[in-house]
């Protein structure tokens, strides 16, 4: 299947000069759909993965059918505010802006091997903040699978050491 024919476009959004790549036009067709979770259940079935972490929001959509398929626990990472119980907070930059994240404390045991899904690895900033969270926890991160990379912003690069996998990269 080629994903780029799922995925839709958007020109200057939500800034001027942002390509956003809309994965709604993919989530919303069933067979689409249950391929890019089967595909990322793949990607990672001899990583041993414990728990998934995702982002909020699209992390949630994604993060959330790849662990319930993986027979493992699912963990959000949420904007400021908005996770009730003890939380840890880390600072980011992201393509268009900054922002924090929280995770609960105990979200996470030390040790627990951690899958992080998103939909987008853009400039990487998420993502690191994400993996940041998961090891102040003790967690181990084993794999970061993206349903897009945009390559052109080097996400890669700020993730080295990670094992970083994409199902559709645009330049
Ligand atoms: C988008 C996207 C990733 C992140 C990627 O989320 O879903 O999480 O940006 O960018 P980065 O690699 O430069 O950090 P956004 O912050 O727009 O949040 P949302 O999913 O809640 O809309």
């Amino acid at each position: 299947m080629d994903l780029r024919e799922k995925i839709r476009v958007i020109e200057d959004f939500p800034k001027k000069g942002i390509s956003f790549k809309d994965i709604t036009t993919l989530l919303k067709d069933g067979d689409d759909f249950r391929y890019v979770i089967d595909k990322i259940v793949e990607i990672v079935k001899e990583k041993e993965v414990d728990i998934v972490v995702g982002p909020e929001a699209r992390g949630f959509v994604l993060g959330a059918p790849a662990a319930y398929s993986l027979g493992v626990g699912f963990v959000p990472v949420r904007k400021p505010g908005k996770l009730p119980a003890d939380t840890l907070k880390f600072e980011y930059s992201l393509e268009y802006g900054n922002d924090a994240l929280e995770i609960h404390k105990d979200a996470i045991k030390p040790g627990q091997r951690v899958l992080i899904v998103d939909d987008l690895l853009a400039t990487g900033g998420t993502i690191s903040a994400v993996a940041k969270l998961v090891e102040q926890l003790g967690g181990v991160v084993a794999s970061m699978v993206f349903v897009v990379e945009l390559t052109g912003l080097n996400g890669r690069e700020k993730l080295e050491g990670y094992d970083v996998e994409s199902l559709v990269q645009y330049e």
